[in-house]
């Protein structure tokens, strides 16, 4: 609608336009109203002026009709714009199954990014247009926020979480990506640019370049770098829980809740592992919060997920039962 108009950004992704039109929706609603009370304020001002020294006003005893048709109409067009508002906000916050996967930690005042095929970034993120592309975002130190206006996507990047921002790119181009929460010195600083290319571009660009190894790769050599493996056996004999076909499953806990072992959860259990034992097994496990960074937790966390057969749906619990003696470095499809 704006798209020419210089203050406005472009729409280069499959949500911007369904943002802004509950945006201009809004702003036509509140824009009418605005300008009937104005006029109306003037025009009753003049029509019922004091028109003698002496005149003085009768009462007036209030309308039912009246305050039911004032109340009833702007509550169906607030209840209008709060449906309409829940269904872009809903599905903003929803990534596709299936979309790809790139890692980004916010750090004063930089944004790294690290691809699933080794390639890195900082303050640049090439992205093939026509795909839903998802960001998993952690920080490194404070609050951070990814904003790309001409996608209409904006996201906090929050230390100790991890935050999910997904798009699909229409249009290959170069756009602006701001660091939308003040986070120190440097903050106006903390800029870069959105490259979405077509999708032979794309692979293209993946492949060339000083790649480094991909994170699983990284993922797994710190794994052994840092014991972990001497726990969390590939069998169930450790002295940790195994971690195999582990990602996305629920997980029994001593206190007798379960979670989902979700990024989120894999995070907490490398930095804090005492905040969840999983039942079964001994509180033993030290705390790696400040021997690994946002980016290395990224990669033991990528590591953990490949052990994990995609698609597999969730089972009710059973990270903890004995399991298939598995004697290959493979994750073995379990069988139900
Ligand atoms: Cu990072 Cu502002």
């Amino acid at each position: 609608m704006f798209t020419n108009f210089p203050l406005f950004p472009q729409q280069a992704s499959a949500q911007a336009g369904q943002v802004d039109a509950i945006y201009f929706f809004m702003v036509a609603v509140t824009a009418f109203f605005s300008i009937l009370i104005a006029g109306l304020v003037v025009f009753f001002a003049i029509k019922y002026r004091r028109r003698h020294r002496d005149e003085v006003g009768y009462a007036i005893h209030g309308s039912l009709a009246l305050e039911l048709l004032w109340t009833v109409i702007p509550f169906v067009i607030v209840m209008v714009m709060f449906a309409w508002g829940a269904k872009v906000f809903f599905e903003l916050y929803r990534p596709p199954v299936g979309a790809m996967e790139i890692y980004v930690v916010g750090k004063q005042w930089m944004w790294k990014v690290q691809h699933m095929d080794g390639q890195r970034e900082i303050n640049e993120l090439h992205i093939p247009v026509g795909r839903p592309v998802k960001l998993i975002m952690g920080s490194e130190d404070v609050l951070h926020s990814y904003f790309i206006p001409d996608f209409r996507v904006k996201a906090d990047v929050i230390p100790g979480r991890y935050n999910v921002l997904w798009f699909t790119a229409t249009k290959p181009g170069t756009y602006k990506l701001f660091c939308a929460e003040y986070c120190g010195t440097k903050h106006s600083g903390m800029v870069g640019n959105i490259i979405a290319m077509e999708p032979e571009a794309f692979q293209a660009w993946l492949g060339g370049g000083a790649a480094s190894e991909s994170p699983v790769a990284q993922g797994e050599k710190l794994f052994s770098d840092l014991s972990c493996n001497t726990c969390h056996m590939a069998d169930s004999q450790g002295r940790g829980p195994m971690l195999t076909n582990l990602f996305n499953k629920r997980v029994e806990l001593q206190n007798g809740q379960t979670v989902v072992a979700d990024e989120a959860y894999l995070r907490e259990s490398i930095v804090n592992p005492q905040a969840k034992i999983v039942a079964g097994f001994q509180p033993i496990m030290p705390t790696f919060q400040g021997l690994v960074s946002e980016e290395q937790l990224l990669q033991l966390i990528s590591y953990v997920k490949s052990l994990s057969t995609q698609g597999a749906a969730p089972a009710p619990s059973g990270t903890t039962a004995p399991q298939m003696p598995q004697a290959s470095d493979r994750p073995v499809v379990e069988k139900k």
